[in-house]
C-alpha cells in the first residue's frame, strides 16, 4: 500500500488502478445533495431481488441513460425504471463532472459515465462481496462517492476468496477503481447507526459508471 504517490495525503494510491481520494466531493457537496434529492423524488429508492429471490438490504435507484436493475431475470441494465416504466432520471451535471473529474485524478481520462446507481444504506445495512461486471468496457473504472455516515469498504482481491483490506470510507470521500483493479471483489460491512449532519441515519453510495 503505497501512502506517498503523489505526496497528497488526500490522494491514496491504495493498489494499482485504486485510488481513495478523501474528500474530493466535499467541494460540490451542495450541488451532489440537491441531486440526489431530485433523482430520488423522480425515481424514488427500492428494494430489488436478487435472481434467486432475495430482497436486497440496500435500496436503490438510479440516474442517467442507463439503470443497473435485477430480478428474477438476472442483473442488467436497462434504460427505463421497471417501477414506472419511465427513463431513469437525467445523469446530473454534478454527478458528471464530479465522476469525471475524480477519475482524472485517479489516472483515468475522458470518463464519461453514462450510468449511476444511488445506494441507501441504514443501520445494519451491507452490501456482500461482488464484482462490477455487467458493464460492457473494463478499461472503464468505477467511481464510487461517499455521502452522509461513514461505512468501511472491503476491497478484496480478483478471486472471490482473496483476502480483503478494510478501508473506512466518510463522506465526500471518492473512490475510484480500474485498470488491473477493474475486478476486484467489493463490498461493505453492516453500517453502523449514527445521525449525519446532512443525511441523517443513512449513507448514500453514488456509483458512477460507464455502462454502455
Ligand atoms: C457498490 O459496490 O455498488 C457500492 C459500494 C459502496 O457503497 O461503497
Ligand atoms: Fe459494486
Amino acid at each position: 500500500m503505497n501512502q506517498d504517490l503523489f505526496d497528497d495525503p488526500a490522494h491514496w494510491e491504495i493498489a494499482p488502478g485504486v485510488t481513495l481520494l478523501r474528500g474530493f466531493a466535499l467541494a460540490a457537496e451542495a450541488a451532489l445533495l440537491d441531486a440526489v434529492a431530485a433523482v430520488t423524488a423522480s425515481a424514488p429508492l427500492r428494494h430489488m431481488f436478487t435472481p434467486g429471490g432475495l430482497k436486497m438490504a440496500v435500496a436503490l435507484t438510479n440516474c442517467g441513460p442507463l439503470g443497473w436493475v435485477s430480478d428474477a431475470a438476472g442483473y442488467r441494465y436497462q434504460a427505463s425504471d421497471p417501477v414506472s416504466g419511465q427513463p431513469w432520471p437525467a445523469l446530473p451535471a454534478a454527478f458528471a463532472q464530479l465522476a469525471t473529474q475524480a477519475a482524472a485524478a485517479a489516472g483515468f481520462g475522458n470518463f464519461e459515465p453514462d450510468a449511476c446507481l444511488v445506494n441507501r444504506y441504514q443501520a445494519g445495512t451491507r452490501l456482500s462481496l461482488h464484482q462490477d461486471r455487467n458493464e460492457r468496457d473494463f478499461s472503464q473504472p468505477i467511481v464510487s462517492v461517499s455521502l452522509g455516515l461513514p461505512a468501511v469498504f472491503l476491497l478484496g482481491g480478483l478471486q472471490r476468496s482473496d483476502k480483503t483490506a478494510r478501508l473506512p470510507l466518510s463522506h465526500g470521500d471518492v473512490l475510484v477503481w480500474g485498470g488491473p483493479s477493474r475486478l476486484r471483489f467489493h463490498g461493505v460491512l453492516p453500517l453502523s447507526a449514527g445521525t449525519h449532519p446532512l443525511l441523517g441515519d443513512q449513507r448514500i453510495n453514488l456509483t458512477l459508471r460507464r455502462a454502455g
